[in-house]
């Protein structure tokens, strides 16, 4: 069996109780929390900052995973950091020097995870591979959450999956957007071993720990 982590991503929570939504996610079973910053320029969209990082620090014990969907990242890494995230990852489009921006990561005692966007080849990694902690593949084009997943990933995912095992076995492979009981199981045959998951954590009428029990079942 193959041991499959759940990142909820709180992009999906209910933002009026959004300590609540970290904590039952917790005791549900997650892995980590993935906290979707956008800048509304390299995404269509406007969502957190450090502020809110900071704010969920003491709710948790879980590592918190920032996922930077912004321009110039290197400006913000230092004040995600001191906010008290964990897990500080970038996209390939995003960072003009990715491998200065990766050691920038490194040199603050963080995970250093880098993105790929559905239309970015697994080539502009292969460089940047044996620096890093965590890859994620985007499984949708980024900005929102509940978007469908799109089925030409699994092949990058699978691609990915190849590269890292060959290069560096312990870096995390993660998917990102769509990830809900049906995709989760076609992503983890891929390669994957870490699932982002938004709508199918937040938004099910069943309740948080319910929608964790389904993901987990469908990975496992
Ligand atoms: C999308 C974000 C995702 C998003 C996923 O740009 O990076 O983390 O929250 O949401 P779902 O799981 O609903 O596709
Ligand atoms: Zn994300």
């Amino acid at each position: 069996m193959t041991a499959v982590k759940l990142a909820p991503s709180i992009l999906s929570a209910d933002f009026a109780r959004l300590g609540e939504q970290v904590r039952e996610a917790e005791q549900a079973g997650a892995d980590r929390i993935h906290v979707d910053v956008m800048d509304g320029h390299f995404v269509p969209n406007i969502t957190m900052g450090p502020l809110v990082v900071q704010a969920l620090r003491p709710v948790t014990r879980l590592p918190l995973e920032v996922h930077l969907m912004i321009e110039e990242p290197d400006r913000f890494l230092d004040a995600f950091a001191e906010a008290g995230a964990d897990n500080l990852l970038v996209h390939v489009e995003g960072a003009v020097n990715l491998h200065r921006t990766v050691q920038h990561v490194k040199h603050l005692g963080k995970k250093a995870g880098v993105v790929l966007n559905p239309a970015t080849s697994p080539v502009m990694l292969a460089e940047v591979l044996p620096d890093v902690d965590l890859v994620l593949a985007m499984t949708v084009n980024p900005g929102f959450g509940g978007q469908a997943f799109i089925p030409s990933m699994l092949g990058k995912v699978r691609r990915l999956r190849q590269m890292i095992d060959q290069v560096k076995p312990d870096v995390e492979l993660e998917v990102d957007g769509g990830i809900d009981h049906a995709t989760a199981p076609q992503a983890v045959q891929a390669g994957a071993r870490v699932l982002v998951a938004g709508s199918a954590v937040f938004h099910q009428p069943d309740g948080v720990a319910a929608a964790m029990r389904r993901l987990r079942e469908a990975a496992a």
